[in-house]
């Protein structure tokens, strides 16, 4: 008999190595009026001003096409912020003293002149000339313009100093696959060095991602047995219900191999099959990242089914209620072939894991929102109870769960209580939300923070960018070429296509714990 009887933890001082920047910051934000600026980025920079993180001397100049003034910025940012009734209205208002806009028409290049007379003159009046950032929330096929602009007309200096006066942030995607990716990087052409660009993958600032370093790293007791010894496959799963939503003319060029593969789901990967880095600093933690995506096997040319599987949602249901198939989605072409759902199998080439799998799924319009990595342990190599195999005997588990419910949970097998020599599996778990009382675990101000700081640890550099879009083009160019995996069509509210679960039943394994 079987049961699961979760156990709970207590968590310990934590040691702390949070930094409030010391140098005064100019912060400008381009696409000040947009949705991810209100969404995510200003109630984030509110709450590091709110847990006195911010520099002593700092402002935000938001710019964007939308011609407002300072006066209407900070109505729109109030509301924002009113939002969420918690918040101290007192606050609010000192907040609203910090913040400023110049309108800017992105491609114009006389537009740049009266923004860089705002960020001169309030660089001036807040002593901070010497730490400006600027963080590009706007389409991607905006940012070769927008760099270019910049640069003209000197609102970026270009520097490849250590800490340079300027730094650049941009969003995900970085490209649109590997030529396009290495342009929009190039000194030549941008004059910006790598110490310059601040390349954000939210899932890098997310607590539970930043987590599995300390998992593994900061414990004695799950190095030795994270390899190939010890582990039998691991799964990575980053399921959403949600579907294209309103993004479908940007999702029509993209699909999630682009979308969320080339970027996320290579990042867990790396994560849970680095090496140890000498140190936690961008430059060691980066390359052993880095190493881990090299190491990773080439997709054959044929036979490539055995590796890939591609899937797009049809109509179905979520939470009972009927939804659209991604072809009948505003602006998704009728016979659209972009794939919403992807799942690989792969190998690490690497003395730790030679030999041991990796699945990888993700996918819109799934059954369940869920991201979780789960590590599957061996078989016993021998059973002491006679009357169970060895292979009978559940192998144990450990699951990272990344969202929602963030937190760990370790299958395990025991005695059942009784006169009978009964085993069970339990499930010893750490929830997040329960022992640190997180409710907002907001990615974006350890990002911002970090950026402040000068500090690139969590941002990605460049050459890992360049190895995961190699490793996409050998997935895209066989579609493209009509050599690829067909593509399976699955219900909403699905766990992806059969062929997904063929990949991995085909070994022997199962999806999940
Ligand atoms: C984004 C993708 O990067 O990540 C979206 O563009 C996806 O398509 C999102 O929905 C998922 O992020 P999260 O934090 O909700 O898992």
């Amino acid at each position: 008999m079987q049961t699961h009887v979760p156990i709970k933890v207590t968590a310990h001082d934590q040691l702390c190595l949070e930094r409030v920047p010391d140098r005064a910051a100019s912060f400008v934000l381009f696409g000040a009026s947009g949705d991810l600026a209100h969404r995510k980025l200003i109630p984030a920079i509110f709450n590091l001003y709110r847990a006195g993180l911010l520099p002593k001397s700092f402002f935000l100049l938001g710019t964007g096409r939308s011609p407002w003034t300072d006066e209407i910025f900070r109505h729109r940012v109030e509301k924002t912020l009113g939002l969420d009734a918690k918040r101290d209205k007192n606050e609010i208002q000192n907040f609203l003293h910090l913040i400023y806009y110049t309108p800017c028409e992105y491609t114009k290049r006389e537009s740049y002149l009266p923004l860089k007379e705002a960020l001169e003159r309030h660089c001036r009046h807040y002593g901070s000339a010497a730490n400006v950032i600027i963080y590009l929330s706007i389409p991607p096929s905006l940012y070769e313009a927008v760099l270019e602009n910049l640069i003209l007309n000197g609102l970026i200096t270009a520097s490849a100093s250590d800490t340079p006066n300027s730094r650049v942030v941009v969003e995900k995607p970085f490209g649109r696959d590997f030529d396009s990716a290495k342009r929009l990087a190039d000194p030549a052409r941008t004059g910006l060095s790598e110490k310059q660009i601040f390349r954000i993958d939210h899932y890098l600032g997310k607590e539970t991602v930043q987590n599995i370093l300390m998992f593994r790293f900061a414990n004695l007791i799950f190095e030795p047995v994270w390899n190939r010894q010890y582990v039998d496959h691991v799964q990575i799963t980053a399921a959403e219900t949600l579907g294209v939503e309103h993004r479908a003319g940007y999702y029509e060029s993209a699909g999630v191999l682009r979308d969320m593969f080339q970027n996320h789901m290579m990042e867990l990967l790396s994560l849970v099959a680095m090496e140890p880095p000498l140190r936690f600093d961008s430059t060691h933690y980066r390359d052993e990242k880095a190493k881990v995506l090299q190491a990773i096997r080439p997709f054959p040319e044929k036979g490539l089914d055995d590796y890939f599987v591609r899937g797009q949602y049809g109509k179905g249901k979520i939470a009972g209620i009927s939804v659209s198939a991604y072809r009948e989605e505003e602006l998704v072409r009728p016979d659209s072939e972009i794939e919403t759902f992807a799942a690989l199998r792969l190998f690490v080439d690497n003395p730790r894991w030679q030999g041991v799998p990796f699945y990888l799924r993700s996918g819109k319009r799934m059954a369940q929102h869920l991201t979780e990595i789960i590590i599957h342990f061996r078989a016993l190599p021998y059973s002491v109870f006679q009357s169970v195999a060895a292979e009978n005997i559940p192998h144990n588990h450990l699951c990272l769960r990344i969202q929602p419910e963030e937190g760990i949970r370790i299958l395990f097998n025991a005695k059942h209580p009784g006169p009978k020599m009964c085993m069970a599996t339990l499930g010893l778990e750490f929830d997040y939300g329960t022992v640190f009382q997180e409710k907002d675990l907001n990615a974006y101000e350890r990002l911002i923070l970090d950026c402040m700081n000068g500090d690139s640890t969590l941002f990605v550099r460049q050459d890992m960018v360049e190895i995961s879009w190699a490793l996409m083009e050998s997935l895209l160019k066989p579609v493209r070429d009509g050599k690829g995996p067909a593509l399976h069509l699955y219900p909403a509210g699905s766990w992806g296509p059969r062929e997904a679960e063929a990949l991995i039943t085909k070994d022997g394994r199962a999806w999940g714990e």
